[in-house]
């Protein structure tokens, strides 16, 4: 066997120890077995530079630091879902492909979980990873794929040798899982930096780094959900073999989609996950709702902005329940005094909560929150979650009204200088 043989060989073992050790979970060789053949691969590619390829494992991390992403324009435009919120905007959502459909005629529904990440394209030609880009503006976006290769599940080559078109593109969304998005938050308090408000916003700013290395350090991972290509010949009938094919040329699909063939069966499948989801090591804000027949979906069409194929059914914001031990009074950057309500610990998606934000004196007075009571909190898009109900028939029947304090409760002025809004 020659060098270049050998390289190749290399390659071919450790793209399958990849996929299986980041995609699967489910290793079949010891790190130690791995680091061998890494280090060999190195090794022989120090000594025939000529020989490296950008589809090498030992690439992923590479490139200088990219002062501006160039911005590129995408293939097919990269839309948005109109949201519903209920079961009736739902069924208004279901009578319309049925109106827009001929009478009588059979559909399915594919339903996902809806991540809450970024959305990212991927193109690939010849089976190698060429560019990974955002999706901007849903018409150009920034070109990013320096970030992107650093992801460990991206398949920089597909799994597949044969049974596919020469160019294609895949859709999916970044996002950090719940882990890695508490370990990075509590190394930025350590390290005296701004945390992320939420596990979305910490993929966002991830892959708007300007250095690869340090995207490679913060975990992003991908679940695929949308394959495309010019070649009409190409592709499948049905949006679920889709998947399939996606999953089989290695690209991380996510395992929790169902074939749905009526309305009952896709709420079932919402309120299943909306119930569900906390226990998952993602984030999500909903389920997705697409017409299986890709030439159903090409006869619905798109608005302007979105598909008439698919909707996202948006959950609410994840509650949790708690109880305020006390109420405290921070002072802010700007000499303004909130008050806070600390809490027991609780678990709220993701993070330990145990402050939420109760915003001025009168939110106190108005929903007549009291020390001691149980309360409901959620987090909208900052950081320090807040308090949205009391749950009064928990309340002790000794509580008694918060007083407010008169005096400032930070330096004793007779006036104290809350937030009045
Ligand atoms: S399909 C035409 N499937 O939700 C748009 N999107 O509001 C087709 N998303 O931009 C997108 N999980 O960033 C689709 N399983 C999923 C998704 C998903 C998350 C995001 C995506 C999209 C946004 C739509």
């Amino acid at each position: 066997m020659n060098v270049q043989e050998r390289i190749n060989e290399l390659k071919t073992k450790i793209q399958r120890f990849d996929y299986e050790y980041y995609t699967l979970a489910r290793p079949s060789v010891s790190d130690y077995e791995y680091d061998q053949l890494m280090k060999e691969l190195e090794a022989l590619e120090a000594e025939h530079p000529e020989l490296v390829t950008a589809d090498s494992p030992t690439q992923r991390v590479s490139g200088e630091a990219t002062k501006n992403f160039p911005s590129v324009k995408h293939q097919f435009p990269m839309l948005s879902l109109s949201n519903t919120y209920s079961s009736a905007d739902f069924v208004g959502f279901d009578s319309r492909v049925k109106s827009l459909l001929n009478a009588h005629e059979k559909y399915e529904y594919i339903c996902e979980l809806k991540i809450d990440g970024v959305a990212v394209s991927l193109l690939y030609e010849n089976g190698l990873l060429m560019r990974g880009a955002t999706r901007g503006d849903g018409t150009q976006g920034d070109d990013i794929t320096n970030n992107i290769r650093t992801i460990r599940t991206v398949p920089l080559k597909i799994l597949q040798s044969r049974g596919f078109p020469a160019k294609f593109e895949v859709r999916g969304e970044v996002y950090m899982p719940k882990d890695s998005f508490a370990m990075i938050n509590e190394q930025r308090a350590a390290d005296g930096e701004q945390p992320f408000a939420n596990p979305r916003n910490a993929a966002a700013g991830t892959l708007k780094l300007q250095d690869a290395k340090t995207v490679a350090q913060r975990n992003l991972d991908i679940f695929c959900y949308q394959f495309f290509s010019q070649d009409e010949q190409a592709g499948n009938k049905n949006h679920d073999q889709n998947l399939d094919f996606l999953k089989s040329c290695g690209f991380p699909v996510n395992p929790n989609w169902k074939k749905c063939s009526d309305i009952d069966e896709v709420l079932d499948y919402v309120m299943h996950w909306e119930q569900k989801r906390a226990a998952l090591p993602y984030e999500i804000d909903g389920v997705v709702v697409k017409i299986n027949a890709v030439e159903q979906q090409k006869r619905l069409g798109n608005t302007a902005k979105s598909p008439r194929w698919a909707i996202a059914y948006k959950f609410k914001a994840e509650r949790a329940e708690s109880r305020i031990e006390k109420i405290t009074w921070q002072v802010g950057r700007t000499g303004i005094v909130t008050p806070v309500a600390e809490l027991t610990a609780v678990q709220l998606a993701g993070t330990t909560v145990a402050r939420a934000t109760l915003h001025n004196p009168d939110e106190i007075r108005r929903k007549d929150i009291r020390e001691g009571d149980y309360v409901y909190i959620e987090k909208g898009g900052d950081i320090i979650p807040k308090v949205v109900e009391v749950d009064s028939e928990k309340r002790s029947p000794q509580s008694k009204p918060y007083v407010i304090p008169e005096k400032c409760p930070a330096c004793d002025h007779p006036q104290a200088h809350f937030e009045l809004l």
